[in-house]
């Protein structure tokens, strides 16, 4: 069956609108429940129906900034699959698209395009039987080698955890799961999709390096910029090549 309804769920209204206003997606506002701030962009795209989902803006804690995070990117995605199949219009496919840190140990550079091969988490430490592997929830990402190539994207596991730094824990984590990148959604977000059993990859644009020598909101703030550019330049070619594709050609 080929690919005809994709999501993209995106956590940054700013990572987000350069890609929705380049395939002229509207706004949809009776696609989330109205209690929600997540906000949904729909369209036909080629022979696809698209719909790009942003977090929205924190109202909870009156910062007003954006939501990023495991929790608003878990419920987003959940709440849009199961619209989807709610509309009898199920998702073929969830690409998570935003951007990451990189690790240079792995041969990322700022700007370099990751697709994941799985995702983890690496700030959920559980030691109890049963209970550590639970709190890593590894997750496969659908196979995109073709994509990647087609893309020249380079693979890699991504980790996630609710911070832009990282802990020393974290670190081990990172390194036992063999993170290329590691971001603060894309584990919530494999899980709400693992659920509805969508297929799910992230397309991960890196703004710092991890274990390199500089702060990373440092980094991510003076790179924040080109990544979005990038992000936006990647984005429609992916839709491109994934649209009307079988699962099996990605
Ligand atoms: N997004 C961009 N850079 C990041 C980092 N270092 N950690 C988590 N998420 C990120």
């Amino acid at each position: 069956m080929s690919i005809s309804n994709v999501v993209v769920a995106i956590a940054m209204e700013a990572e987000a609108s350069p890609f929705v206003n380049q395939l002229k997606l509207q706004l949809d506002p009776s696609f989330f429940p109205t209690e929600t701030p997540f906000r949904a962009f729909r369209g036909r795209h080629n022979n696809c129906n698209l719909t790009v989902i942003t977090n929205g803006m924190d109202v909870v804690y009156g910062t007003g900034v954006d939501n990023v995070g495991t929790v608003p990117a878990a419920i987003a995605t959940f709440l849009a699959l199961q619209k989807l199949k709610a509309d009898t219009d199920p998702a073929d496919l969830l690409i998570n698209a935003g951007t990451c840190g990189g690790f240079k140990r792995k041969g990322a550079t700022v700007g370099d395009v990751f697709l994941t091969t799985a995702v983890a988490n690496h700030d959920r430490r559980i030691d109890i039987p049963g209970f550590a592997s639970y709190g890593v929830g590894k997750v496969e990402s659908t196979s995109v080698e073709r994509l990647a190539a087609h893309l020249d994207a380079k693979l890699g596991i991504c980790t996630t955890g609710n911070s832009l730094d990282y802990h020393e824990l974290d670190s081990h984590h990172m390194l036992q799961n063999d993170a290329s990148v590691k971001d603060m959604e894309a584990a919530a977000i494999a899980w709400a999709s693992e659920i509805w059993s969508t297929p799910h990859f992230g397309v991960k644009v890196v703004t710092d390096i991890v274990d390199g020598d500089r702060p990373s909101h440092e980094e991510f703030m003076e790179n924040l910029g080109t990544a979005a550019t990038s992000l936006q330049r990647t984005l429609p070619r992916v839709i491109d090549y994934v649209c009307d594709r079988t699962h099996d050609e990605l």
